[in-house]
């Protein structure tokens, strides 16, 4: 996996049907989807509850590229082998989830998983200068974690300047929540390339009838795209 800063979009399958993760991620793929965005969610760090690592393992045969693991739990240390063997590829915990990130990051990274850090709305880039050198990916929640279909949360100006921190290492700047057509723009425009949408990809469609997750792919692309000033 080469690194690169293309528009890459990341559907959160928090926003399938949870009785059909393995044809709702095949569906997504085929209709254009770059990443599978998968959403760990535990009753305690967040107000909801998804799916473990079992559950991580038994869609991994379906995905055929990159499985993006964003574990909304606390602690995570106990828990990261578990997903580095379902087979996740990048692994992201929340910076708000303990006293120890360095100490999660690397324990991420000798997993062999590439290391992701989240950061809710509420928290800044203090610190996160500290962790570049442990990092593959930085999550900048514009919402707050838990549920999908939540309205947007602007961070430009934290994107802008994450941006700017991260200059030329090969490190993604990851958007998660309340990303459309609409808002796909304004954070292409700050710096991120991986855009995570649950409820703007998999509206309208279905395992029966997914033609329209590619429609809405396809335009959520086509806007953030077009912001950068890419042929589309
Ligand atoms: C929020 C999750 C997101 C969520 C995005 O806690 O981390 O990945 O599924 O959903 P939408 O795109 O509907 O905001
Ligand atoms: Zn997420």
């Amino acid at each position: 996996m080469s690194f690169s800063r293309a528009i890459k979009i990341a559907p959160s399958i928090l926003a399938a049907d949870f009785a059909n993760f393995g044809a709702e991620c095949r569906a997504v793929e085929d209709q254009g989807a770059d990443w599978v965005h998968v959403d760990v969610m535990d009753g305690h760090f967040v107000p909801n509850i998804t799916f473990g690592p079992a559950t991580c393992a038994a869609i991994r045969p379906h995905i055929r590229g990159v499985m993006d693991v964003h574990l909304m739990i606390a602690p995570v240390d106990p828990y990261i082998e578990g997903f580095a063997k379902a087979g996740a590829d990048f692994i992201t915990a929340h910076m708000e989830a303990g006293p120890h990130i360095h100490r999660t990051l690397q324990a991420i990274r000798a997993s062999g998983a590439k290391a992701g850090l989240a950061l809710n709305p509420g928290t800044g880039l203090d610190g996160v200068e500290n962790l570049l050198d442990m990092l593959d990916l930085v999550c900048v929640m514009t919402v707050n974690p838990g549920f999908g279909g939540q309205k947007f949360i602007d961070m430009t100006d934290k994107v802008q300047r994450l941006r700017a921190l991260i200059g030329s290492r090969p490190i993604h700047i990851e958007i998660d929540g309340g990303i459309t057509p609409d808002t796909a723009p304004i954070m292409a425009r700050a710096g991120a390339d991986v855009l995570v949408a649950g409820s703007a990809v998999f509206k309208g469609g279905s395992v029966a009838d997914p033609a329209p997750y590619g429609a809405n792919i396809r335009s959520i692309r086509a806007a953030a795209e077009g912001a950068l000033g890419v042929a589309v």
